[in-house]
């Protein structure tokens, strides 16, 4: 079990979880509300799950693949610690993880 802490854009907290073993980032995101479109579910399409990890988590994630890179670089306000929330596989092995939701992944909800 992940204990997940979502962060707005502007850094404030908007929503904590536990996220069980086996599960995605993105599928435990949009279960509590979170404003990630997900867009192609987890096909490395469009990057519209993008977010930004806490510094002291990044490092600890399994590292991004050459494709999952590649399409961070075209997402908007992407940063050194961007990911894509369904390339994130959570087994367990974090007590803890925070994620920022980058401002454009709210813009797309019209909010
Ligand atoms: Fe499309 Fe993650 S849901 S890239």
């Amino acid at each position: 079990m992940t204990r997940i802490r979502f962060l707005g854009p502007d850094g404030g907290p908007t929503g904590e979880t536990d996220a069980p073993s086996g599960t995605r980032l993105l599928d435990i995101a949009q279960a509590i509300g979170q404003p990630l479109e997900g867009t192609c579910e987890g096909q490395m399409a469009c990057s519209t799950c993008h977010v930004i990890v806490a510094a002291g988590d990044f490092d600890r994630l399994p590292r991004a693949s050459e494709q999952e890179d590649d399409l961070l670089d075209l997402a908007p306000h992407v940063t050194r610690t961007s990911r894509l929330a369904c390339q994130i596989l959570l087994d367990g092995s974090l007590d803890m993880l925070t994620v920022r939701l980058p401002g454009s992944a709210r813009d797309m909800q019209g909010r």
